[in-house]
């Protein structure tokens, strides 16, 4: 990767601190009501994540039901929100002489003073597109659960969204002064490589967008430039879903985010809201964690795909019950492993994009195996997640007074095991 001059990424991140100069934090009533994705998150029934659990290889017809899914969900369900579908092809090692598709999906939701070129986009990122190797891989931490939290994500601030523009225009805006800011969900394909990761294997839809959003230009007087530089904050998902997820912290000019993000997370845990923590408190919890973090090790191969930095196992089992996911809140300095990691954010990252990579490291021990399915869903720690990215992004679109407290978190269904059964818990860990 290209390393940004320190005076340069002081700049960026004064810069960067303007732009989101409203962030405000979620009362503590918000967060508690924030909903969980409960049955729709049932691997075989679930609407949202259930029907993204098939192969989908670009060009195939599984990609498309795919596309399809996430184009009826937000159809029906969410129909402020704008679908753009954004097509490349490609040759592949794998593919010969054959032009594979490659359709990214962005699914954005704008304030109704919306101008092209002032204003920018909170931009929530998972990929869609699974691996070709081997045969009728499903590809559920890999990106199917994130694409299902994207959706939740959505769906959980839309209302918000609607109620808070509604006011600030009511109460009359200074449009100097607004925030008009957006949010928008990319959908990527091709993200997977299809014979070995390498700059040209991989990532197919990632670069193809990055290129046509630089290309794009805004007239003269606007506040940004083209469409790549609305992007106020590159937030990707990846590999999330599995039990004990340990994710750092990547990029120093991102990491005052990354560390808005953890004290969400730190917040949910205080209001015991984070199911996983509870289930770790039990005795079996604890031994197929120990079990899950020896295995880590063989999860990796350097001569493949993404490369997950070497680091230290971390804790010992009887410490993970509450181990938290976003690990480095504290980190002052040190080592920053950002571009270490191929990823979707590359393209972005190279063209000055702000990226807040959220990717457990080390990797799931699933990572590329037949496993990455459902079953090998912890859904508790999926349920953890949604909670705590739909939290961020409702902090970050300053959403507080506007989010829904009339709901619950235990009612919005209990959320279910990988086999659709309810999770046992006593009543005393019920918030
Ligand atoms: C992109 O590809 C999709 C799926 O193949 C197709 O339905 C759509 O019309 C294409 N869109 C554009 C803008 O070319
Ligand atoms: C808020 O949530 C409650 C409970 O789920 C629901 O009945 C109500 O319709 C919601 N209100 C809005 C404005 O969405
Ligand atoms: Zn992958």
């Amino acid at each position: 990767m290209a390393h940004t001059p320190s005076i340069l990424q002081a700049l960026f991140h004064l810069l960067f601190i303007y732009l989101a100069a409203g962030y405000s934090t979620l009362s503590e009533e918000s967060l508690r009501a924030l909903p969980g994705p409960g049955d729709d998150f049932n691997i075989k029934t679930g609407k949202l994540l259930s029907p993204i659990l098939q192969p989908r290889v670009p060009g195939t017809p599984g990609s498309i039901a795919v596309q399809n899914h996430f184009i009826d969900f937000f159809k029906t369900t969410l129909p402020a929100w704008k679908i753009e579908l954004q097509n490349s092809t490609s040759k592949t090692p794998a593919t010969g002489d054959r032009d594979v598709p490659f359709v990214n999906l962005i699914i954005s939701r704008d304030p109704p003073w919306y101008a092209p070129g002032f204003s920018s986009r909170l931009t929530l990122v998972a990929h869609y597109d699974s691996l070709s190797v081997p045969e009728g891989f499903l590809g559920a931490v890999d990106s199917a659960v994130p694409c299902a939290i994207l959706m939740h994500v959505a769906r959980s601030i839309d209302v918000a969204l609607t109620a808070k523009w509604e006011k600030m225009q009511a109460d009359g805006m200074d449009s100097e002064f607004e925030d008009h800011q957006g949010v928008q969900i990319f959908f990527l394909d091709g993200e997977e490589a299809f014979k070995t990761w390498t700059d040209t294997d991989s990532v197919y839809g990632a670069r193809s967008l990055a290129a046509e959003m630089e290309s794009s230009a805004f007239a003269a007087q606007s506040t940004f430039h083209n469409a790549l530089s609305t992007i106020s904050l590159f937030v990707l998902l990846d590999l999330l879903g599995a039990k004990n997820p340990t994710v750092p912290s990547f990029f120093m000019t991102t990491h005052w985010a990354y560390q808005k993000m953890a004290s969400v997370e730190k917040r949910l845990r205080s209001f015991s809201l984070f199911e996983s923590s509870a289930k770790a408190a039990s005795p079996k919890a604890a031994s197929s964690s120990k079990k899950a973090s020896s295995k880590k090790a063989s999860s990796k191969k350097a001569s493949s795909k993404k490369v997950s930095p070497k680091r230290k196992t971390p804790k010992k089992a009887s410490k993970r019950n509450d181990a938290v996911f976003l690990t480095e809140a504290d980190k002052t300095g040190g080592r920053w492993l950002g571009g270490m990691i191929g990823d979707d954010h590359v393209p972005f990252m190279e063209r000055g994009v702000e990226v807040l990579h959220i990717i457990p490291t080390p990797f799931p021990h699933v990572w590329h195996k037949m496993e990455d399915d459902g079953a090998h869903l912890d859904l508790p720690t999926v349920t953890d997640w949604s909670r705590l990215i739909t939290g961020f992004t409702a902090e970050w679109m300053e959403l507080e007074g506007f989010m829904n407290t009339t709901q619950t978190s235990s009612k919005n269904g209990r959320d279910l095991n990988a086999d659709g059964s309810r999770p046992t818990k006593d009543k005393s860990e019920l918030p």
